[in-house]
């Protein structure tokens, strides 16, 4: 999904998110897909603003594979994302720590055009009948 960048494109980032992922029935993850693509989103639409100027666009794309989820979102920056220290973290760079704390990886790539790619991958939650049963039970 294609997305102006502009402070509005989390919410609907969001939004695109909660109804794909109800409708891959995982909505279970929806709540920490949902933070990711905040940070995500939130970051990739300040570096399109600071880079590309007012009328550029950042792009959100969901996958879902056997790995799980994966959340991307590109931006026509080149400057890579760079965590704080976890010393600093009571400062700034919260975003990213939350995507590192809620996803099972994370990173970016360097897109042909000149911008990047930041993802993360959530993996699906075990279901009830896959979760090991107390032996005892
Ligand atoms: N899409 C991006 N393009 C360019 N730089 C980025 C991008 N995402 C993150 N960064 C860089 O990485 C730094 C850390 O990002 P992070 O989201 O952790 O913190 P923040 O955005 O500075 O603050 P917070 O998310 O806590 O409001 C940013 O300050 C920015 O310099
Ligand atoms: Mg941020």
């Amino acid at each position: 999904m294609k997305l102006p960048a502009l402070p509005s494109a989390a919410r609907f980032g969001r939004r695109f998110a909660r109804r794909q992922l109800r409708l891959w029935e995982l909505d279970e993850l929806a709540e920490d897909v949902e933070l990711v693509i905040s940070e995500l989103l939130t970051n990739a639409v300040r570096a399109a603003l600071s880079s590309a100027g007012p009328l550029s666009q950042v792009l959100l794309r969901l996958r879902l594979t056997p790995a799980g989820v994966h959340v991307e979102v590109s931006d026509p920056d080149p400057t890579p994302p760079a965590p704080a220290a976890p010393t600093d973290l009571a400062e700034a760079g919260r975003g990213l720590a939350l995507v590192a704390a809620l996803s099972e990886e994370w990173g970016y790539e360097r897109l042909a055009t000149g911008g990047k790619t930041v993802w993360a991958r959530h993996a699906p939650r075990p279901t009830r009948a896959e979760r090991p049963r107390h032996p005892l039970s």
